[in-house]
């Protein structure tokens, strides 16, 4: 991970950083991230507090992961997104250190993530595309950027069908 001054770090998210986090998805993504297909599954659902990851560096945000539960064929599964690093902070490692670290926490108790996003940079920590047809999202996806990780020998293999709220 490229953090060659340690000068960024990464910390469980806590309440208070919720108004910081919703004006960084807010600059980054602008408010109408709303109406993309992944939000469907994250409508009137709240983020996995337990897996929420923020980087600070000298106690302001840089950078934010959330992860929402979903289902696959009924099967629990992780969604995670959104991942966003101010523009002003990026490659610096940051983004990349914030999954790294979401993936090893949700190792303990969950067996795949999923995502809609760029297979370039989510190939840099193990995720790669579904086949085609064999996930169902609600709602239109590019085939391309709906990307998966297995956390558990084989589990990906196992996910097929409809992908819906959990
Ligand atoms: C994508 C994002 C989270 C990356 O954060 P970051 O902290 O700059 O990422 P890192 O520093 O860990 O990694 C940077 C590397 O990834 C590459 N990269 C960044 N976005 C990329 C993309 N969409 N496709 C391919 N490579 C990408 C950079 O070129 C850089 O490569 P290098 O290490 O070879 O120089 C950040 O750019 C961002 O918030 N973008 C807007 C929101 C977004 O697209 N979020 C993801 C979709 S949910």
């Amino acid at each position: 991970m490229s953090n060659p001054d340690q000068s960024w770090t990464i910390r469980a998210e806590a309440p208070a950083d919720a108004p910081a986090i919703e004006a960084l998805n807010n600059d980054v993504f602008g408010p109408e991230r709303f109406a993309r297909s992944a939000y469907r599954l994250r409508e009137g659902l709240a983020p996995l507090a337990e897996l929420g990851l923020v980087a600070v560096e000298n106690g302001i945000l840089r950078g934010s992961v959330r992860f929402w539960p979903i289902r696959v064929g009924g099967m629990p599964a992780l969604l995670l997104g959104p991942l966003a690093v101010h523009g002003d902070q990026r490659g610096r490692g940051i983004g990349v250190g914030l999954m790294q670290q979401g993936i090893e926490q949700a190792r303990k108790d969950w067996d795949a993530i999923l995502l809609v996003g760029d297979e370039p940079y989510y190939g840099k920590v193990g995720f790669t595309k579904m086949p085609e047809g064999r996930l169902q999202f609600p709602g239109p996806v590019d085939p391309a950027r709906l990307l998966g990780l297995s956390l558990k020998d084989g589990a990906l293999e196992k996910l097929s069908g409809a992908v819906t709220r959990a």
